[in-house]
């Protein structure tokens, strides 16, 4: 059954133009009523985000629901009608669910179509500065004191990201954090002390630590809560969350304040910093450099690196920090100089790897524990994962990069440091390197059909393990005018391996017909007499790579660290010939009898322990990316 625009609208709560934009794009299929009760169920699930994350999110100003911020999710329809009519007044609407939400709890009356409000909450609510009598305000009020929603829900929250556009989110890294991690985080609160949030958003970690300071009956949980944030709106919503579940107690004005923690920090000292600070880029270039030299740092640039530095500034003498940060902490270069850091002057006694999602955010979470105290020699880092497993502080500092394992288990853990002490060499320096294509325009520049002055051009999809890969698409030949191009030599080698760049695991294939590639495949150019273009792609493509990539790094892309640096097992002439051989048998059809034998072979090669080469050759690897 077909609905008409109207009809859909009523169903979801938002209007007929919403409707029609969200069947632009494709957040909703149609207005068939299944299709219409299947976005509605999305809805209070909080998977229409992921539906309309396709958008370029640094321009978008698309709503996105983050029902994770709600206990009662029946909320997300019963405020629908409220982000759509007064989504544009932002703070309006957030004063006035406030002021519910204190009508709810007895903090404010209403009488006769009026509030009246205590001199207790007149000076926080005048920092709002809306005329909060005047008819207009009264309407948007009136039409939310008799909608019916559960009002002791963190609604604020919701309401702030929900209607907070995400290009400013992504900017200011404003993505706030689930309940379930918000407590977490909060476990390391073992004895009273001051408990400061530094980017405090809408104040989610201080209404839960106050909550747990009041269950534990802390003395003076009242005046143990402090929260920044640079984002005046914030700061009114964190203020707002605290009076709320401190029913007025707390001097909400004094404990959270607007500031830039990075560049103006408080004088204050606290026993414990919990925090989920921005990641990403720091916004400002300009103020990346200031920031650097501010924190004696050389390359990092990333916001949460910024903000860990300025924590420990902010942190007693053995205070405890919990900061829940991007998985990609433990083991991307570039944060590297952080890392050197933090195990070197402080002890971190735990690396979780979250399960919580934080929606329209792609990246996995961890929550890291640290103290500030330097590490003792013996000191042991947990990593929670599926499998805890411990690593020796010192172990850590002297590896490359400190880079930390990764869903490892005892066993993993094991085979990834024999692969690394039994091989001294890698690719780095004996091999070049070139990425795919940004065409910047693919409607423009793609062909289905060859033609004149028109070039096969590989895509990740087309690379299967072993197998010459076989181009379906054509574009323009001169390739000086796309966006990203190496240098034309580099796609016209004679033979180049080329892999795929967004994968779970490595998947390699060799090209000897001089094919372009976009970006979704890359290109490698081993350069070394000792390990050709064959072994590499059967090195690549084997069990043991799988292995030690996904236990290593549990990365989406494939980066060119990643493989520059992946240890090469010692050459042995006789062993690589036959690899070579097998590699070539597969390059025209795939048989996994031979996959099965480069397997054993590249095993042999790095001459492992009986117990790691077990573990690599029982390795389930993923068979869809074999031809
Ligand atoms: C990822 S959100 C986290 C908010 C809150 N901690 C939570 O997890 O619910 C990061 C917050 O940092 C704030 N922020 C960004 N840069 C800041 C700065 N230099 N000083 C203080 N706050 C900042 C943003 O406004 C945003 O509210």
């Amino acid at each position: 059954m077909t609905l008409t625009f109207q009809e859909a609208a009523q169903i979801l709560k938002i209007s007929p133009a919403t409707v029609r934009n969200w069947l632009k794009a494709g957040v909703l299929k149609s207005t068939q009523l299944l299709h219409v009760k299947e976005t509605k169920k999305n809805i209070s699930s909080g998977v229409l985000n992921k539906l309309q994350r396709g958008a370029n999110k640094h321009q978008s100003r698309k709503i996105h629901v983050h029902a994770e911020l709600l206990s009662n999710k029946s909320n997300v329809t019963a405020l629908a009608p409220l982000i759509e009519k007064y989504g544009k007044q932002k703070r309006e609407l957030l004063l006035a669910v406030y002021l519910r939400q204190l009508v709810a709890t007895g903090l404010v009356k209403y009488k006769s179509g009026k509030l009246v409000i205590g001199a207790r909450l007149s000076a926080e609510l005048s920092e709002w500065n809306i005329s909060h009598q005047s008819p207009a305000f009264m309407r948007m009020y009136q039409s939310i004191h008799s909608l019916k929603a559960d009002f002791s829900d963190n609604l604020l929250s919701y309401l702030h990201q929900s209607v907070n556009e995400t290009a400013a989110k992504q900017n200011l890294g404003a993505y706030y954090t689930p309940a379930s991690a918000v407590k977490k985080a909060l476990k390391i609160l073992d004895r009273p002390g001051r408990v400061c949030d530094p980017c405090c958003g809408s104040g989610n970690f201080l209404v839960e630590a106050y909550r747990q300071m009041k269950l534990e009956n802390w003395p003076a949980a009242e005046l143990s809560v402090f929260g920044y944030d640079c984002d005046p709106l914030a700061v009114l919503t964190a203020r707002a969350n605290l009076t709320l579940v401190s029913e007025g107690r707390v001097n909400v004005l004094k404990a959270i304040q607007q500031r830039d923690f990075l560049l103006n920090q408080p004088v204050e000292e606290f026993e414990y910093i919990v925090t989920n600070p921005p990641w990403g880029s720091y916004p400002s270039v300009s103020q990346t450099g200031r920031l650097q030299k501010q924190f004696s740092l050389k390359k990092t640039k990333d916001s949460f690196s910024f903000f860990l530095l300025a924590s420990l500034q902010s942190m007693k003498r053995n205070a405890y920090g919990n900061f829940i940060l991007p998985q990609a902490f433990m083991n991307v270069s570039a944060h590297a100089e952080i890392r050197r850091y933090l195990f070197s002057n402080c002890t971190v006694h735990s690396i979780e790897i979250l399960s919580e999602k934080f929606s329209g955010v792609m990246t996995k979470s961890i929550l890291i524990s640290l103290q500030n105290k330097r590490p003792s020699t013996e000191h042991e880092v947990l990593i929670k994962s599926d499998v805890h497993c411990r690593v020796m502080n010192e172990e850590v500092l002297i590896s490359k990069d400190c880079i930390l394992p990764l869903h490892n288990d005892n066993t993993s853990l094991k085979v990834v440091r024999e692969i690394e002490s039994l091989s001294k060499c890698t690719l780095k320096g004996q091999s070049s390197w070139g990425l795919g294509l940004v065409t910047g325009n693919n409607e423009k520049f793609l062909f289905a059909d060859p033609a004149k002055g028109r070039s096969p051009v590989l895509t990740g999809a087309q690379v299967f393990r072993f197998k010459q890969p076989i181009s379906q698409l054509y574009c323009h030949s001169d390739i000086s005018q796309f966006q990203q191009a190496a240098p034309l030599e580099v796609y016209r080698q004679s033979k180049k391996l080329i892999y795929r760049f967004i994968a779970k695991e490595l998947v390699f294939a060799i090209d000897t017909k001089g094919s372009l590639t976009l970006n979704s495949a890359n290109v490698l150019i081993p350069q070394s007499k000792k390990y050709s273009c064959e072994f590499i792609c059967g090195l690549f493509n084997s069990k043991l790579a799988q292995y030690y990539f996904t236990k290593k790094y549990s990365s989406i892309k494939v980066l060119r660290s990643h493989l520059e640096t992946f240890p090469l097992p010692p050459y042995d002439e006789e062993l690589f010939v036959q690899i070579e051989k097998n590699v070539l048998k597969l390059r025209n059809s795939f048989d996994q009898q031979t996959a099965d034998r480069i397997d054993s072979l590249i095993v042999k090669a790095y001459r492992l322990s009986k117990a790691s080469e077990e573990a690599i050759l029982n390795y389930e690897i993923n068979r869809a990316f074999n031809p």
